[in-house]
């Protein structure tokens, strides 16, 4: 992603050997890069979402073991990195891939060789999500171009923040965006401010401003009359976790939106890499939802008239809240599933069609 003309990754290795990150929850307000360089400062940047969206969440952990392998490279400490990474999130499945690609790249080699290994590793896994980033866009772009031809201008919607931030670049729901913008096609977002941490106000508008690409931030209410309008052509999401039947995890609020869609006839796309698709899973009531703290509820933060960043009660006092992070989209809702192999129906046949090397697991 370009930001004041400067191309940046979420995450990336620094020629010194310190790994930066884009501290996401300073955006839009400030930009700012941080540098982890411990197990600790990964697992707790996962944690306080200081880095955030399934790959980018995937990627983070990765360099967490790396860093664990460097202050100790034994057995017993990659089983112990590995898991304390695991408790950092509960629904993203590409935290869990990353960690697994991690043990079995690590555990075959001499301890003294993992430091190295590690990084090396975690950077294949960055460089790799790139390339299935840039090819989910490139699928995507014929439904966004399918209906440029027919129309002109194509009305997008999207839900939290599938970016480039969420991704290492270009990101899933947003990199057919990206490149349909690219291409010349009048492209505009409708963007679900995605309450309570506001991941579509926050993030997802700040990076489409930042690549100019024509966008309005709505309440996450808004979506359902902007399709009865006809203003809406796509809805286009992330994903955070997809069962083997095609089922979708994704940031709460991503269900009605999908439906308000099927009683519209307003195709809904969920667009994701093949680290999100969990192939253990058929039964969605399985994947654990994230609850996270009530504060995020309560409480909102941003800039006041004089330029200064707070924190605000907007509940009434003594009201408690509940703070759910994620819906399930049943694979019924969703017209078509975009990954780096091509678009595909949601359910278990249309998933082996495009990974058919998955069809005897399970
Ligand atoms: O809680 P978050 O911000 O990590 O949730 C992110 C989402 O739900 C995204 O839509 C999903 O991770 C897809 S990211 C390409």
């Amino acid at each position: 992603m370009k930001v004041d003309n400067k191309h940046y990754h979420s995450i990336w290795r620094e020629a010194s050997g310190d790994v930066s990150f884009i501290d996401q929850a300073q955006l839009p307000h400030s930009f700012e890069i941080k540098t982890l360089s411990t197990l600790a400062q990964a697992a707790t940047a996962i944690e306080q979402m200081n880095v955030r969206g399934a790959p980018c969440i995937g990627a983070t952990a990765a360099f967490g073991v790396a860093f664990a392998m460097q202050e100790d490279p034994s057995d017993p400490n990659l089983g112990a990195a590995i898991d304390r990474l695991k408790q950092t999130r509960p629904t993203a499945v590409n935290l869990f891939w990353a960690l697994e690609q991690m043990r079995t790249a690590l555990e075959s080699i001499a301890p003294a060789a993992r430091a190295e290994a590690a990084f090396k590793q975690a950077e294949v896994i960055c460089m790799d999500d790139i390339k299935t980033c840039k090819r989910i866009g490139e699928h995507g772009l014929s439904l966004i171009r399918e209906v440029a031809e027919k129309k002109g201008r194509v009305n997008v919607l999207t839900h939290c923040n599938a970016g480039a931030l969420a991704c290492v670049d270009w990101g899933t729901a947003l990199a057919p965006l990206y490149l349909a913008h690219e291409a010349g096609i009048d492209i505009h977002v409708w963007v679900d401010e995605t309450r309570p941490r506001n991941q579509g106000a926050f993030l997802t508008a700040w990076e489409l401003g930042a690549a100019g690409i024509p966008h309005t931030v709505i309440t996450d209410n808004a979506g359902g009359h902007l399709m009865q309008q006809g203003l809406v052509d796509l809805c286009i999401v992330g994903a955070d976790r997809t069962t083997r039947g095609g089922d979708v995890a994704n940031k709460i609020g991503t269900y009605l939106k999908a439906l308000a869609a099927m009683d519209n006839h307003v195709p809904f796309y969920v667009a994701f890499p093949f680290s999100t698709i969990d192939w253990d899973i058929r039964d969605s009531t399985q994947i654990i939802i994230e609850e996270r703290e009530a504060s995020e509820v309560t409480h909102v933060r941003g800039l006041t008239a004089r330029g200064q960043l707070e924190t605000v009660c907007i509940t009434a006092p003594g009201s408690p809240a509940a703070n759910y992070g994620f819906d399930i989209t049943p694979a019924r809702l969703i017209t078509g599933l975009i990954t780096e192999r091509g678009i595909t129906h949601a359910s278990e046949t249309g998933l082996l069609k495009l990974y058919p090397e998955r069809a005897h697991a399970n």
